[in-house]
């Protein structure tokens, strides 16, 4: 298949695609990190047309981000630009678009709504606790790895820790509960 992973500069998610077999690019206004000969280097909107097959998407999420609400005022058009970004993405005349992004507006505020499925790292092999948000086009959705139990997710950040007026392990619990009621968990593997 061909693949573009825009907004990627690491060359992760491009290289594993590639390992598999596929015909995979990734896209950043940034040089790539990894392998330059399958990087596009500009704008992602400029190449988002219908000669790939499936479109990985990591748009910007500091704008957007939960995590960042406390900077959202006064920043109102930088938002609104991230959003349009996003939008212009999930638009994109591609069959199978998988956009990936933090708990925040994106949900509320543009276009695309609720997302498909909220994904956690510990359900797939790594330890940390951080709510993915995955919105969904012609793919089906994740099937997590790992149970609750098994994974032993890790809270990263201490209750000494504050952020935006919550603690860390506040804010981790709250993503964990996300995730949970989110149904991202395999509920049959779930040992809780
Ligand atoms: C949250 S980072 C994602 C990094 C990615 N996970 C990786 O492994 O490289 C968002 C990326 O979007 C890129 N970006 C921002 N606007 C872009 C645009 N219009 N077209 C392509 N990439 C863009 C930034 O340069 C940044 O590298």
């Amino acid at each position: 298949m061909r693949v573009l992973v825009a907004c990627e500069f690491s060359g992760i998610v491009r290289d594993a695609f590639r390992e598999r077999g596929h015909d995979a690019w990734s896209c950043d206004l940034l040089d790539s990190e990894a392998d330059s000969r399958w990087h596009l280097r500009g704008d992602a909107l400029a190449f988002i047309d219908t000669r790939w097959d499936v479109l990985i998407a990591h748009p910007p999420c500091t704008h957007l981000t939960v995590a960042g609400a406390r900077w959202f005022k006064g920043r109102e058009a930088e938002q609104a630009e991230a959003i349009a970004f996003a939008e212009a993405l999930w638009a994109a005349p591609i069959e199978r678009i998988a956009l990936e992004n933090p708990i925040g507006v994106l949900s509320t505020r543009s276009s695309l709504g609720k997302p498909t499925q909220i994904i956690q790292p510990w359900q797939f092999g790594h330890g940390e606790t951080k709510a993915t948000c995955l919105w969904l086009k012609g793919l089906p959705n994740w099937r997590p790895r790992t149970s609750w139990k098994a994974a032993r997710p890790v809270c990263i950040g201490s209750r000494q820790g504050r952020s935006g007026g919550r603690t860390a392990v506040g804010r981790c619990q709250e993503s964990l509960r996300l995730s949970q009621s989110s149904g991202a968990a395999d509920p049959g593997s779930r040992e809780e």
